[in-house]
């Protein structure tokens, strides 16, 4: 086998915390266990379309471990197989996936590295299909990559959710009011079920369990009843009442996955209303979530994946996608990894615990 010489990086999708702790373990690795020098793509897909780099050393890398972002930038648009052009003001698109192929020769590299969530990892998926060396390291506050037990940048999103409901709930309790706390995910619950079971939410609504608005109202009435005048809801975006659809906030039209979830806190608000005398109010996080810099968990976690995957590179693996089982870093087939996404059980031990804490999902009976 011949050595390894020369890595690419990219970092696609939405951004989170943690990105620039991979970068930095990457390349560090990269650079002084093994001599293997790193080229960085901008902006993810696009960079490797369009051609622009960024050299990555190890001082590049030097004093970028709590930063939030990357400093590669990112994109959630850009994808090779599918680049949006407009054609008599009608969308279609174009596959520039060959492209690709000539900056990875133009430049000597041997094997490249997406950092990304289940989006970018299908896209690298398919360039190692057409014979580029890919290893994956999985990136999303969602936490729904199906083959790591967590990504990272979800315990920042998680720390950033519990303490919005921290502040929420003294608000609450003064003006005995219903708060409402909508929180990202997409499809999967992970962040409103962690940050409600950490921040003590009295109701949960997640994508997989759907709700009944009755359910919501006879759980507040409940809480009225023993004297508690407050209530902490945390719902998630990707949420949907029972025979209801998830709320869709915007469609971005040149974006891979074009559907951008929200309001269905806003919604809920409205419903409870119509049957209470509270007040309901609502916050919703947002991006925030994403930003900001990574906790401990996350820098150890990113820096542990970028090394690994360092190794990986140097040892000539290839499609696979760096993971975490239990305790320790491992690595799985990327078709694995981006077969299926991971969502929350509605019979799990996480759920049960919070059920047994009181915690109420909106699928209960009401009288
Ligand atoms: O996948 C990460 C995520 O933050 C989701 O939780 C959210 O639905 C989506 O990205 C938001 O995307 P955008 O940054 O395009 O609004």
């Amino acid at each position: 086998m011949a050595r390894v010489k020369r890595l690419g990086v990219l970092t696609g999708g939405g951004d989170c915390p943690g990105l620039n702790a991979v970068l930095r373990g990457l390349v560090k690795a990269a650079d002084f266990d093994h001599d293997v020098s790193v080229v960085g793509f901008q902006d993810g897909f696009a960079g490797l379309i369009m051609d622009r780099t960024v050299r990555l050393d190890s001082d590049a890398v030097s004093g970028i471990l709590p930063r939030g972002g990357t400093i590669l930038g990112s994109s959630n648009k850009a994808n090779p197989f599918r680049v949006p052009v407009r054609v008599n003001g009608q969308m279609t698109f174009e596959d520039r996936s060959d492209e690709v192929l000539r900056t990875i020769d133009r430049y000597g590299l041997d094997l490249l590295v997406v950092i990304g969530g289940d989006g970018s990892l299908t896209i690298g998926n398919q360039l190692a299909e057409k014979g580029i060396a890919v290893i994956g390291i999985p990136k999303t506050i969602d936490n729904d990559l199906a083959a790591t037990d967590v990504t990272f940048g979800f315990d920042t999103a998680l720390t950033t959710a519990s303490e919005a409901l921290d502040k929420l709930h003294t608000t609450a309790q003064s003006h005995h009011r219903i708060m409402v706390l909508e929180v990202m995910g997409r499809y999967a619950g992970w962040i409103a079920l962690e940050a409600g079971l950490s921040g003590g939410g009295d109701i949960i609504l997640l994508p997989e369990i759907p709700f009944k608005v009755d359910s919501a109202v006879a759980a507040i009435k409940d809480r009225t009843f023993r004297g508690r005048r407050y209530t902490l809801i945390v719902i998630a975006e990707g949420a949907k009442a029972e025979g209801g659809e998830m709320v869709v906030a915007k469609v971005v039209e040149d974006s891979p996955d074009s559907v951008r979830l929200g309001g269905i806190g806003g919604w809920l608000a409205c419903e409870l209303e119509k049957h209470l005398e509270t007040e309901v109010r609502v916050t919703v996080l947002g991006h925030l979530q994403r930003g900001g810099s990574p906790t401990a968990f996350d820098r150890i976690l990113g820096t542990r994946y970028g090394v690994h995957a360092a190794h990986l590179a140097a040892a000539g693996k290839k499609n696979v996608m760096v993971s975490l089982r239990g305790t320790e870093i491992t690595e799985v087939p990327l078709a694995d990894a981006v077969k299926e996404i991971r969502r929350v059980d509605p019979g799990s031990e996480i759920v049960s615990v919070a059920r047994s804490v009181g915690t109420r999902f909106g699928d209960e009976q009401s009288e």
